[in-house]
C-alpha cells in the first residue's frame, strides 16, 4: 500500500505531548503514513500573527486528512475559533462522535457503542443574531435542503459501510415544524435507498431521557448541530468522559481527526495527558483511509493496555503519558512476525460518502408567490396599527409567538415587540410592500420584515400559538 501524507498539527498545551504519542503508536503500527506539520492556535499566533495561517489549510486541502491537537483559542483580539474556521473553511459538515464502553474506564453502563452524526455548519451556528429591541434579542435558525441532505446521506453509508443496524433521526419537528421538519423530511427521503438498515427518528428530549437511561438501544444517531452539540457530549460522559471522547470531521473529499477535549492548560507540560482520545480519533482516521487492519491492531493495543490496568491521571491512575503509550505499543501485534502476504492485506477502503449532485440540486418550486409580510414592531402597543393597506388586511398579532389579536388577550407577560401578519388574496408587489411599512411606521418603529410566500397553494410560515 502506497504511503499516505497526513497533515500533523500539534496544537498547543497538551496538543505537542499527545500527539507524539499517538504519532509514536501509529508508526509502531507500521500504518503507512508520512507527516506534514502544520501550526495552528496559539503557537501559530506567535509565528504567524493568526491561529489558522493560509499555508495549514493549504496543506490540509492538498493531503485531505488531518490529525489535530488541541488548540487554544485566544481570548480577545478579535482571533476566530481556529476549529470553526477550519470546519467553515474546508466544507466539513459531519462531526462523527463515536461513544463506545472502553475496558477499565469505570462508568455506569459498560455496553454502549453509539456513533454521533452532527451537522457541522447550520443551524445557529451561522451566529446569525440581533437585538431588535432592548429586551428583545432573535437568533436564527438555518437549515437547508442540501446542508440536511448532506449530513443524512453521510449518516446513513457511514452506517452501511461500518455494518451498523440502525440509523435514528433526532429531531423536534413537532415543534420547529419547518426547520427540523425539513431535516427529517431529507431523512426520510434516502432511508429506502438503504434497505439494509432500520431507520427510524425519535424526539430529541425523549431520546436524551432514552440514552441515560437505555444507552444499549441505539446505534448510529443523525441530528442537526446545537442537538448533536448536546447529545455528542452526553454520549462522551456515558463513556468516560474527554479523555476518552474522539471526533472526526468530514467534509466531501477530505477530513479533521481530532480529539473533543481542549488544551488542557491546567495540566500542560507535566507529561500527564491522556492521549486514548487522540488515538481513538487515529483510529477513526486509519479506518477512513481505509487501513483498517492498522485501525484494529491499534484499537486492540489500546483495549489490552486499558485492560492491563495502566491508566492515567485523568481515569484515577498514576501512568506517565509515555508509560501508557509504551504500553499500548507493546500490546501492538507484531507485524514483523507475520508472512509478508499478511502485512500486504488490507481491507477495502469504504466508499466514502458524497453528495451527489442530484441530492445537492434544489428544484425550482412553480409557484413560489408572495402573499404578504410579518413586520415586527418595537412599540407599546397595537392600537395604531394600519388595518389595511392596499391588498395588505392585519391578520394577526403574537407577543413572545402568542396570538393577542383577533380575540382574547393571552394571560402572559407581554414584551415590547409585536409579531403583526398582513396578508393579501393575491400575489403583493414590493411596492404594496413599502407602503405597508410606511403606514405601519406612522403608529410605530418597524425592526424586521419577513416576507410571507405561497408554494403551490401552500403557506411556508409557521402560524402562531393558538392561532
Ligand atoms: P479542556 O478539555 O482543555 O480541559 C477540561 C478538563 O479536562 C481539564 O481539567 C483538563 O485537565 C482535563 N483534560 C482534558 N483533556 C485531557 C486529557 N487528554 N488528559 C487528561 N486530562 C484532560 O477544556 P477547557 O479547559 O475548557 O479549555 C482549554 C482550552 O482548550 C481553551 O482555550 C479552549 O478554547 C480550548 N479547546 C479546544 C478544543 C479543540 O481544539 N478541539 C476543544 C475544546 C476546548
Ligand atoms: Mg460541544
Amino acid at each position: 500500500m502506497e504511503s499516505k501524507k497526513i497533515t500533523l498539527i500539534p496544537g498547543d498545551g497538551i496538543g505537542p505531548e499527545i500527539v507524539e504519542a499517538v504519532q509514536d503508536v501509529l508508526e509502531a503500527s507500521g500504518a503507512p503514513l508520512d507527516w506534514e506539520t502544520a501550526d495552528a492556535g496559539i503557537s501559530a499566533v506567535k509565528r504567524h500573527k493568526t491561529p489558522i495561517p493560509q499555508d495549514t489549510l493549504e496543506s490540509i486541502k492538498r493531503n485531505k486528512v488531518a490529525l489535530k491537537g488541541p488548540t487554544t483559542t485566544p481570548v480577545g483580539g478579535g482571533h476566530k475559533s481556529v476549529n470553526v474556521t477550519i470546519r467553515k473553511s474546508l466544507g466539513l459538515f459531519a462531526n462523527v462522535r463515536p461513544a463506545i464502553s472502553l475496558p477499565s474506564v469505570q462508568t455506569r453502563f459498560s455496553d454502549v457503542d453509539l456513533i454521533v452524526v452532527r451537522e457541522n455548519i447550520e443551524d445557529t451556528y451561522g451566529g446569525i443574531e440581533h437585538w431588535q429591541t432592548p429586551d428583545v434579542a432573535q437568533c436564527l435558525r438555518i437549515i437547508t435542503r442540501p446542508g440536511s441532505l448532506a449530513v443524512n446521506r453521510y449518516a446513513l453509508e457511514m452506517a452501511k459501510s461500518m455494518g451498523r443496524d440502525k440509523v435514528t433521526c433526532v429531531h423536534k419537528a413537532n415543534i420547529q415544524k419547518m426547520t427540523d421538519g425539513l431535516f427529517l423530511e431529507t431523512f426520510r427521503e434516502l432511508a429506502p435507498e438503504y434497505p439494509e438498515l432500520e431507520c427510524d427518528d425519535i424526539l430529541i428530549d425523549n431520546l436524551c431521557m432514552q440514552l441515560v437511561s437505555h444507552p444499549e438501544r441505539y446505534d448510529v444517531l443523525v441530528l442537526p448541530n446545537l442537538f448533536g452539540d448536546i447529545v455528542s457530549d452526553l454520549c462522551a460522559g456515558l463513556v468516560g468522559g474527554l479523555g476518552v471522547a474522539p471526533s472526526a470531521n468530514i467534509g466531501d473529499d477530505r477530513a479533521v481527526f481530532e480529539a473533543v477535549h481542549g488544551s488542557a492548560p491546567d495540566i500542560a507540560g507535566q507529561g500527564v495527558a491522556n492521549p486514548t482520545a487522540l488515538l481513538l480519533s487515529a483510529i477513526q482516521m486509519l479506518h477512513y483511509l481505509g487501513m483498517h487492519d492498522h485501525a484494529n491492531d491499534v484499537d486492540t493495543a489500546l483495549r489490552m493496555a486499558l485492560l492491563s490496568g495502566i491508566r492515567t491521571r485523568d481515569l484515577g491512575g498514576h501512568a506517565t503519558t509515555l508509560e501508557f503509550t509504551r504500553v499500548v505499543i507493546n500490546a501492538l501485534p507484531r507485524r514483523d512476525r507475520y508472512p509478508k502476504s499478511h502485512i500486504a492485506h488490507q481491507g477495502k477502503a469504504p466508499k466514502m460518502p458524497r453528495v451527489s449532485e442530484e441530492d445537492a440540486a434544489t428544484e425550482e418550486p412553480k409557484d413560489w408567490t408572495v402573499v404578504g409580510a410579518d413586520v415586527f414592531t418595537h412599540g407599546d402597543g397595537i392600537d395604531k396599527l394600519p388595518k389595511k393597506v392596499g391588498p395588505l388586511q392585519l391578520n394577526m398579532v403574537s407577543n413572545r409567538g402568542t396570538k393577542m389579536y383577533p380575540g382574547p388577550q393571552p394571560d402572559i407577560f407581554m414584551v415590547d415587540w409585536y409579531r403583526c401578519r398582513y396578508l393579501a388574496e393575491r400575489e403583493v408587489s414590493d411596492e404594496e410592500i413599502h407602503d405597508l411599512l410606511k403606514k405601519v411606521a406612522e403608529g410605530y418603529p418597524w425592526v424586521h420584515v419577513e416576507k410571507l410566500h405561497l408554494c403551490d397553494g401552500d403557506p411556508m410560515f409557521s402560524l402562531a400559538q393558538g392561532e
